[in-house]
């Protein structure tokens, strides 16, 4: 399972990319405008210009005819760009138009809640469906359920389209989605700096520190590698 950022910040993108685990982006409109308006274009460019991976933006527009205009726009900001475009009527209209005029330009379905909305999805001929994992958790139902079935549902039928599991909200959910099979879990930066954190891993290394400076002296200790420890 890929692991990619939900987020508008590209800072945290930045951080990401230099632990090596960055594999893409997701974004949405909620997330680029946490701190006030932006440039959608130009933020959007910036991120593809890092992110050796896809980064989706989502449409705006909500009728078919208004989204296929946008999507065209977004699919030309750059090569990694992934044009999000809603479960809905016209998403699916503006994904099979976008399938026959402009085949090239990748697509992730997002606001999938079932895997009957992902079949369609991946029918209409989506690279990506985006099952909201801890949106349905919020309203008591299975969140994760949706991605085991769906990606059930595409092995079993050959279908290509890769599930990614969002709205995940803490590390087992990204446990969960890799052991259901999701081909991606995107996720906010607290929750990456979650899956690297363990409380054992911190004492593990203040110990071995301490014991090091406890033989060695308080002076400040020379590593094997010609650093100082303090
Ligand atoms: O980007 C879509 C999704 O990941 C949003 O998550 O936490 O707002 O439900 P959340």
């Amino acid at each position: 399972m890929q692991l990619y950022l939900d987020t508008g910040d590209i800072q945290e993108v930045e951080e990401a990319l230099a632990m090596g685990v960055l594999a893409g982006v997701t974004t949405n409109p909620t997330l680029l405008t946490t701190r006030g308006p932006v440039d959608f274009r130009d933020t959007i460019q910036r991120f593809c210009a890092i992110v050796p991976g896809p980064v989706s933006a989502e449409v705006l527009a909500t009728s078919h005819a208004e989204m296929l205009v946008e999507a065209l726009e977004i699919g030309r900001w750059a090569p990694n760009v992934v044009v999000k475009l809603p479960m809905t009527v016209d998403g699916l209209k503006t994904l099979h138009a976008l399938r026959e005029r402009e085949a090239n330009i990748s697509t992730n379905v997002t606001l999938v809640f079932s895997p009957n909305q992902a079949l369609l999805a991946a029918r209409a001929g989506a690279t990506y469906v985006s099952p909201f994992v801890g949106r349905l958790d919020d309203i008591s139902h299975d969140g994760m359920a949706v991605v085991r079935d769906s990606v059930q549902i595409f092995d079993q039928h050959g279908i290509p389209t890769q599930v990614l599991a969002a709205s995940v909200r803490h590390p087992l959910h990204c446990i969960e989605a890799a052991k259901a099979g999701a081909h991606i879990a995107t996720m906010p930066f607290r929750v990456l700096m979650q899956m690297v954190k363990h409380p054992l891993t911190d004492l593990g290394l203040d110990r071995f520190i301490a014991d090091w400076v406890k033989s060695m002296g308080e002076q400040g200790v020379v590593t094997p590698v010609a650093g100082t420890v303090r």
